[in-house]
């Protein structure tokens, strides 16, 4: 009998990714995913640790599922607890202290030997923890990945060496890995023989993607120009990018490729010179606005989003004053900001001057009003223009459909529903608070 799957995504989109890899891995024992924990033969939390009180969270979730546990157990069924991503590979040894009725923890470097560890859990009758960041790359031991609907994630890159003073990824990640390119260009044949169009390709760091290449290593500008060369994928996007990576030949890949989407997720984390410094970001504002420049010239269409943290130690009023200067400079269309949280281990947490929560939260009030002004004049400039839009969902009303944008702006449409996974134009009508309505343009002709 089919054994059902239930997988908790916390955090970025490479764990989104992680997390359809591992119900990938577990198919062939027959588990297929179900919506809840309550019906759950086995139970993943896939984790994250990047900022807030993410352990507690993970523990406070975990004495619910013990409860769902134990009544499953009293009425002879099982249920396998896991617990995956980067709290795991933070608290390994402490989570099996602290929740003794979790089966197995893993880390996000080793889940394709998931089938084994159910196998030692159910044989062992203990826990299984399995942390390492093995030699083996696990790219390597996974199945081809199920194709749902036309737009799909495609890790290309993982780990990071930047080392940014408040970041816990280098340590829960690891090393920067770059996929072999013949590796990266396969599966994006086999997605597009599935009926992707559009590829997101992920990586901690991806601009800083060296992998593998016939002839030498591949920067990710090259990876781009022969992926942008594969019938049937008609957008590319890439995310994340550190600004010191994105070097002009990246930035050419914009001007020349129309495949490549005009929008770049490019993190500054903060506007003063002072506090870059003591991130350890390894730019300034100077260069940053640089790198807009670029860009712009080359795509004079491109639109930028980007992550903002508030309030890291020393920051001043007139550091902070620095941030809402360049945020209104660059005008981001999207953006996700952040009160500094300390991580345990990162060298910003031991920093003597930390910013007291309630300027934290002033802060962050301030630069989210002014960010949202800009996300909003954007949303409202993009009426009227005709945009290419990847629909690929259906609506709450019959007939609708849902897609996004270049901008990645959600964006429905009434009256075309045969016309799911197409990328169609069409002309926005209205802004709705999370969305942009639009309009069929011609006799809905096709973009790509
Ligand atoms: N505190 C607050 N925000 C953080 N981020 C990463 N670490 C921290 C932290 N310790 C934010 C950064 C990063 C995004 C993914 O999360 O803005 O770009
Ligand atoms: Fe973290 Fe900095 Fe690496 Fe991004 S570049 S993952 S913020 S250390």
């Amino acid at each position: 009998m089919a054994k059902k799957l239930f997988i908790k995504t916390y955090g970025c989109q490479m764990n989104v990714y992680d997390s359809a890899r591992m119900a990938d891995v577990l198919a062939p024992l027959g588990y297929g995913e179900t919506d809840g924990p309550e019906d759950a033969d086995m139970v993943i939390l896939n984790t994250c640790h990047i900022r807030e009180k993410a352990a507690e969270k993970v523990f406070s979730e975990l004495g619910r599922l013990k409860a769902i546990k134990r009544r499953r157990h009293e009425c002879g069924e099982t249920m396998i607890l896991a617990v995956a991503g980067c709290v795991a590979q933070a608290e390994g040894e402490e989570i099996l202290r602290r929740a003794p009725f979790v089966d197995i923890v893993l880390g996000p470097q080793t889940y394709h030997r998931l089938p084994e560890m159910v196998a030692r859990a159910a044989r062992a009758g203990g826990a299984v923890l399995d942390t390492e960041f093995p030699l083996e790359a696990k790219f390597d031991f996974l199945p081809a990945p199920r194709v749902e609907g036309a737009a799909a994630f495609l890790s290309v890159q993982e780990g990071c060496d930047k080392f940014c003073s408040f970041c816990v990824v280098p340590y829960t990640r690891g090393a920067e890995y770059s996929r072999p390119a013949a590796a990266v260009l396969a599966e994006a044949r086999a997605l597009a023989a599935e009926g992707v169009v559009e590829l997101t390709l992920l990586g901690q760091n991806v601009n800083a993607y060296h992998g593998e290449g016939a002839d030498g290593e591949w920067t990710l500008a090259r990876l781009i120009r022969e992926l942008a060369e594969i019938d049937g994928i008609g957008r590319i996007r890439y995310t994340t990018s550190h600004p010191t990576d994105l070097d002009d030949e990246l930035i050419a890949v914009h001007a020349e490729i129309d495949k490549v989407m005009p929008y770049l997720h490019l993190p500054v984390q903060s506007g003063a010179d002072r506090i870059l410094s003591a991130m350890n970001r390894r730019h300034d504002r100077a260069f940053y606005l640089r790198l807009v420049d670029k860009l712009k010239a080359a795509r004079p269409d491109l639109a930028l989003s980007s992550d903002f943290i508030v309030g890291f130690p020393g920051e001043s009023d007139a550091d902070f004053a620095d941030t809402l200067d360049l945020a209104r400079r660059v005008g981001f269309v999207q953006t996700y900001s952040f009160k500094y949280s300390p991580r345990p281990g990162t060298p910003a947490a031991a920093h003597e001057t930390q910013v007291p929560e309630a300027v934290k939260d002033e802060r962050l009030a301030a630069l989210q009003a002014l960010l949202n002004e800009n996300t909003a004049a954007f949303n409202h400039a993009s009426v009227g223009r005709v945009m290419a839009v990847l629909f690929d969902r259906p609506g709450r009303h019959p007939g609708q459909l849902v897609g996004r944008s270049p901008y990645m702006q959600p964006v429905h449409v009434e009256g075309v529903g045969h016309l799911i996974n197409r990328v169609l134009p069409v002309r926005i009508t209205r802004v709705h608070p999370n969305s942009l309505a639009a309009e069929p343009v011609g006799n809905e002709r096709e973009c790509a």
